[in-house]
């Protein structure tokens, strides 16, 4: 066990009694000040990963910008981490406008998406003045020439559907021919004539987008090749789409040669005078924050199932596409006796699976667990089944935690009800 320090946090590590650091701080103090469950952020490992995409993407194709993708931590306090290194925003929806207005971007530096953007979105959009939104459908053109006054102007993307099958879980592919997400080559065109001829619209490129947790390179370079079919123009936005590291087993590219890569299919088949965003999610994030819990019950049986204090109201990962992770018991990840053990949430759903089938040495009710690499989708994702309450998040630095979400109260829980 001791390599699922390897999961957590870049910067983690064992105090000298086992119990493992988090952003310089101990797992165990942690609980006993915010709680559990817990989402403790690694700041300095989000910012380590945050600069590598964005030094690494400067270096290789000099007119680019990284847009983190918001809905994969839309919390203010990552955004705001996000922008302080000089990232722009990918959103996709009103609340994540304003969220991420919230956290001081530039709303040039915004990149609005979405498959069904309402009249109010695309309204929010236009009063702010968002750098970019992405066409995905005639409809947005309809609403975006009925919303913007006389004399206004809106820069747009097209989003292609470039047909392009990587090799990930259904339901995060969003490339493949039959997705519902962009036009495919023959509806793109006449909706990239409409705009060019529109007087309030700025045709300025296209946008691809082929999918999530996807651990091979090649789909990528393909989506590229596919996208200038559709002719040459200022700026391409790329997506986001990389695999992070969750288990074992997993072995994602390294954001090195994924840049390597982007930066190949640009030369080879986009003007060399083009702007290339990219816009990374999961692979930001994932790997930069753990999950906190305590161990509620430990069942015996045919399947030992050790039961915690969250489950899928706190992470979605699991039933929403079968995502494995890991888990460790703090202060005990190196234990020798270990047995086999199915860790489950406290949600009354049989697919409340955290880890199914894992080595844990002597699993006790009251122990801490640690589930590593929950930074991404999985605060977005948190709900209130069985009526749970959301749990907080801590940004982790130097040995130093700062809550910046509060956990709800039960209070919150009938906050919006009106009778
Ligand atoms: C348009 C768009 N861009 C970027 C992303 C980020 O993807 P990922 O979190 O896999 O990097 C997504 C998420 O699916 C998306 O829909």
């Amino acid at each position: 066990m001791a390599d699922l320090l390897e999961l957590f946090p870049a910067d983690s590590g064992l105090d000298d009694d086992g119990t493992v650091l988090i952003g310089g701080c101990r797992a165990d103090d942690l609980a006993a000040e915010f709680g559990t469950p817990v989402l403790v952020v690694a700041e300095d490992a989000l910012r380590a990963r945050a600069r590598e995409y964005i030094d690494g993407m400067a270096t290789r194709w000099p007119n680019s910008r990284v847009v983190f993708a918001s809905k994969a931590f839309p919390c203010t306090a990552v955004q705001r981490v996000m922008v302080d290194e000089g990232l722009g925003l990918d959103v996709a929806g009103g609340g994540e406008i304003l969220t991420a207005l919230k956290a001081g971007v530039d709303p040039a530096q915004v990149v609005l998406h979405g498959n069904a953007k309402t009249d109010e979105e695309i309204r929010i959009a236009v009063e702010h003045r968002l750098g970019l939104v992405v066409v995905d459908n005639a409809n947005d053109v309809d609403r975006l020439e009925a919303t913007l006054p006389d004399g206004a102007a809106q820069d747009v993307l097209v989003r292609i559907l470039p047909g392009v099958t990587a090799d990930t879980h259904s339901h995060v592919l969003t490339g493949n021919e039959g997705s519902k997400f962009g036009l495919p080559e023959p509806a793109a065109r006449p909706v990239i004539r409409r705009i060019e001829r529109s007087p309030k619209l700025r045709m300025q490129g296209l946008h691809v987008h082929i999918g999530s947790q996807i651990m091979d390179l090649e789909p990528f370079t393909e989506s590229v090749a596919r996208v200038v079919r559709l002719g040459e123009f200022p700026v391409y936005d790329l997506g986001g789409g990389l695999g992070a590291r969750y288990t074992w087993s997993d072995r994602p590219p390294a954001v090195a040669d994924y840049l390597d890569a982007v930066a190949a299919a640009a030369r080879e088949h986009l003007p060399a005078d083009a702007q290339i965003i990219i816009e990374p999610g999961r692979s930001v994030v994932a790997s930069t924050a753990v999950t906190l819990y305590r161990v509620v019950t430990v069942k015996p049986g045919a399947i030992t199932f050790v039961a915690v204090d969250g489950g899928m109201g706190d992470n979605l990962e699991v039933a929403l596409f079968g995502q494995r992770f890991e888990a460790g018991i703090v202060g005990r990840f190196s234990g020798s006796e270990a047995q086999r053990v199915t860790v489950v949430g406290r949600h009354c759903e049989s697919g409340d699976v955290l880890v199914d089938a894992t080595d844990l040495p002597s699993p006790t009710v009251g122990d801490l667990l640690a589930v590593p690499a929950t930074g991404a989708y999985c605060y977005t994702m948190a709900n209130n089944y069985n009526g749970t309450r959301r749990i907080p998040v801590v940004l982790a630095r130097a040995g130093a935690a700062r809550l910046v979400v509060r956990r709800e109260t039960w209070d919150d829980l009938t906050a919006r009800d009106v009778d």
